[in-house]
């Protein structure tokens, strides 16, 4: 029933399309502003700081602004350049932009109203992937079935937390099953290094992607287009990205905390270790595969949901989300094809999917315990800030 009909950018010119694919890999914002956003200063920037027309979403650090305006799109299933004047954010002479910021001011009016200040309703409460909700319910297209002999559903909703709120599930036999697909904590511990060869694969297109590992948290992705690279890295610390011909910008906090997970050479032995409390979610299918789900928590971050196959054990699914003023960014991580490199099991393919788009990585090539230059996780020198202002 999704109706995921927008246009997308293949058809475009080069250009576009390589910005276009520099968005769906990092997730991020390519043509748009902002190197400089959330870059070195000890101090954040504050969003009224960073641009130039802020005049709702005021008093948050800077690097929320863009995580807020992807969820905006996505809530409204629109392109940025649906509110926006092409190259000059700041403009306010498209008329769905003041609209949009009369809707902000409403989302945060319901929450503190009728919602005690939490933010229950969301833009996507309403607008659900389109700019014009849907006012009137829906005709059935199904005919249905009479009562008590529908399928399929059955136990959805049932939550394990509060059929067994007495005694729930523990997640431990589920880890400890993934673990031992894997190869074992003490196979796991023998990798040091990997470096992975292969392809991005996104809208028809194919290109080469290398990525490098280094135990036990740096890494670094880099996809290489005609005009230039695509860079996601991590240093153990926190993350930046690069987009052809961009200076590298920083990432903001809730994009390094992904980044991070994707580092952990080994997550597979670290799961109870980066989410303090695990809870087992009622069982589900992923095509026709059983799996078992498992919400890992963290103080104050929003929570990640991890599938492991039920017979195979091996982790198939996570969903994480990015968490921003106006609602959570959801990011979707398929991984697949798991073959055993130098004595552990690793997915030979995954797919990242997000509201805007997805893509998927086959790795051709896999080489580990390699020695990786330390140079290739040192973060960029922050781009010279500009200091005209003030
Ligand atoms: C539905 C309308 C809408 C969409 C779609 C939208 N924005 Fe915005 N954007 C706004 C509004 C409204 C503001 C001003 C917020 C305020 O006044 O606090 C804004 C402000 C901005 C600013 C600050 C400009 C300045 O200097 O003042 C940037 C940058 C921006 N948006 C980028 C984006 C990007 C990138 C996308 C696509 C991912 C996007 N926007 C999608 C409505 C939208
Ligand atoms: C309580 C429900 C609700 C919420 C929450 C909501 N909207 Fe709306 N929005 C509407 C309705 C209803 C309309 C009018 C739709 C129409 O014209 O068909 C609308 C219209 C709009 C329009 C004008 C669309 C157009 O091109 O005519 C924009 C832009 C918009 N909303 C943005 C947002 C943003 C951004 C958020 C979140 C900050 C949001 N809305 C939250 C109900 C909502």
């Amino acid at each position: 029933m999704k109706k995921n009909v927008r246009p997308r950018r293949e058809s475009v010119a080069s250009a576009v399309l390589v910005a276009g694919i520099a968005w769906a890999v990092t997730g991020m914002s390519a043509p748009y502003c902002c190197a400089q956003a959330n870059s070195s200063a000890a101090q954040p920037k504050m969003t009224e700081q960073a641009f130039k027309n802020i005049q709702v979403l005021k008093g948050l650090p800077a690097d929320q602004l863009i995580p807020s305006m992807q969820f905006i799109s996505a809530s409204l299933g629109v392109e940025c350049d649906y509110c926006h004047v092409e190259g000059a954010f700041d403009k306010d002479d498209k008329k769905p932009k003041p609209i949009a910021r009369k809707m902000i001011q409403m989302m945060f009016a319901i929450n503190k109203d009728s919602f005690e200040g939490h933010r229950e309703v969301t833009c996507n409460s309403c607008h659900r992937g389109s700019p014009h909700p849907a006012g009137i319910p829906a005709i059935a297209s199904e005919e249905a079935a009479p009562a008590g002999v529908e399928h399929g559903h059955a136990g959805e909703g049932a939550s394990t937390e509060a059929s067994g709120a007495a005694n729930p599930p523990s997640a431990d036999p589920i880890l400890e099953k993934y673990l031992a697909a894997v190869g074992g904590a003490e196979a796991l511990q023998k990798i040091s290094s990997r470096v992975e060869k292969g392809s991005a694969r996104m809208g028809g297109h194919q290109l080469p992607i290398e990525i490098f590992a280094q135990a036990p948290d740096k890494r670094l992705s880099i996809t290489h287009l005609p005009d230039g690279d695509i860079i996601t890295a991590f240093d153990g610390h926190s993350g930046w990205l690069g987009n052809p011909g961009r200076p590298a910008r920083p990432m903001g906090n809730a994009e390094s905390e992904a980044a991070r997970l994707d580092a952990d050479l080994y997550f597979a032995a670290h799961i109870k270790q980066v989410f303090p409390e695990l809870k087992v979610a009622p069982a589900e299918k992923i095509g026709d595969r059983e799996v078992t789900a498992v919400r890992g928590l963290r103080e104050g971050k929003p929570p990640v949901k991890l599938y492991f196959d039920a017979q195979s054990g091996f982790l198939v699914r996570m969903v994480r989300y990015g968490d921003s003023p106006l609602g959570l960014n959801p990011t979707q991580i398929d991984y697949a094809d798991y073959r055993d490199a130098g004595g552990v099991k690793i997915p030979f393919r995954w797919t990242i999917a997000r509201p805007n788009g997805r893509f998927t990585i086959q790795v051709d090539q896999v080489e580990q315990n390699v020695p990786i230059d330390a140079s290739k996780f040192t973060p960029p020198a922050p781009p010279p800030e500009k200091r005209s202002s003030q």
